[in-house]
């Protein structure tokens, strides 16, 4: 893999050289799709670029205790996991797999290691916000911190996000983007731009779309019936797959053009086509299923009708589940929430809305 070139070193290395302690504490940002990735590959390729804004505040923040030995043991992962400050057995058997994944041939340094992770969401576990995307990235970042330190390599801090990208999509293709801000490509496009095997950081940005909130309504707060896994897989025979994926191909490419010279109006269209064929997909699956509840269109319609009626500036989009994110730059902030609170916080389970904006992506932090 030509990018990772630079991190040989963590491949071949004298175990002596492991014997080493440290922490580290970073945080990662959750992200939402504006063209989705939906359908896979093998190793977790995406089949269709995307194209996704950044979050700020919904982040997942984590701490990393290693120490080094230059002995293996029989469980070859060890690792000691905190959610929230308590062990958390299915969360745990997740990273476990994770790090299991990454340590044959990206991270084989990981035997060697006793490692302590402990970790906690901003947003809460049913707010409908993948926490998948920021707690995978959240590790991946950790992780090349860890190796930076042990094996005292200094990357450009592209090479740096690309690594971290890399190891997070093992965890979550979505992760592979909670990594720069405000907006990420994953995949290659047909006129040569982004990567399958990472995202990269999408630069041409107009001003209005610089400082976006993304306020995400609570419509349902239950464990979805189908999880995303298995809406990849459905992908697999489903009969618009091969549109669907040109269509966000070009989309992907549309879209920059769009984030580049501010053109709302687009904005809207292409977003919100983009979230309804996403759950177009899901009712024309065999077996199809539907995630949206009543409230998710009542609150659609709604939004249609502040457009037309008071504001043109605001937009949705849906991730594969029944909540909404409402996107508006943010000099229409109180216009939009004013309208949120008296018409769309009723649809919401107790009322409940995050309000959160574009962020910038990974952060170092000092302690959890
Ligand atoms: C609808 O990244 O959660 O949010 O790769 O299996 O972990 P896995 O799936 P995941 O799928 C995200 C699907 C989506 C669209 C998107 O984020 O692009």
């Amino acid at each position: 893999m030509a990018v990772m070139t630079t991190f040989n070193k963590v491949k071949s290395f004298d175990v002596e050289s492991l014997v080493q302690m440290g922490s580290i504490h970073v945080s990662a940002p959750s992200n939402i799709a504006l063209v989705k990735y939906w359908g896979k590959k093998l190793d977790q390729r995406p089949c269709n670029p995307s194209l996704s804004m950044t979050l700020e505040k919904s982040r997942t923040y984590l701490s990393l205790e290693f120490t080094g030995r230059s002995y293996l043991k029989d469980e070859l992962i060890q690792i000691d996991y905190f959610f929230e400050g308590e062990r958390n057995d299915s969360f745990s058997q997740k990273i476990h797999k994770y790090l299991s994944i990454l340590a044959p041939s990206e991270c084989p340094y990981l035997p060697y290691f006793d490692l302590k992770i402990s970790s906690y969401n901003t947003f809460p576990h049913s707010a409908g916000i993948a926490s998948s995307a920021s707690s995978m990235a959240a590790i991946a970042y950790a992780l090349v911190l860890l190796e930076q330190q042990v094996f005292s390599l200094s990357d450009s801090q592209e090479n740096q996000f690309k690594r971290i990208s890399h190891l997070a999509r093992l965890g979550s293709g979505s992760a592979s983007r909670s990594i720069e801000g405000p907006y990420c490509q994953w995949g290659l496009d047909s006129q040569g731009f982004g990567n399958d095997d990472y995202a990269v950081g999408v630069t041409q940005i107009h001003s209005l779309f610089n400082q976006m909130n993304d306020s995400i309504l609570i419509i349902d707060d239950q464990v979805k019936a189908v999880s995303s896994t298995q809406g990849h897989q459905l992908m697999e025979n489903h009969p618009y797959r091969e549109a669907r994926f040109a269509r966000a191909e070009s989309r992907v490419r549309v879209l920059k053009t769009i984030l580049e010279q501010g053109d709302w109006k687009q904005f809207c269209e292409l977003v919100e086509g983009d979230a309804l064929e996403l759950h177009g997909l899901m009712m024309s699956s065999t077996p199809a299923y539907i995630l949206m509840r009543p409230k998710t269109l009542e609150a659609i319609e709604k939004i249609q009708w502040f457009q037309k009626k008071t504001s043109p500036m605001l937009t949705f989009t849906l991730d594969a589940g029944a909540n909404l994110h409402v996107l508006y730059p943010q000099s229409v902030t109180q216009l939009v929430k004013d309208f949120l609170e008296s018409e769309l916080s009723p649809l919401c389970v107790e009322g409940r809305m995050i309000h959160d904006s574009a962020g910038l992506g990974l952060r170092l932090e000092t302690g959890l």
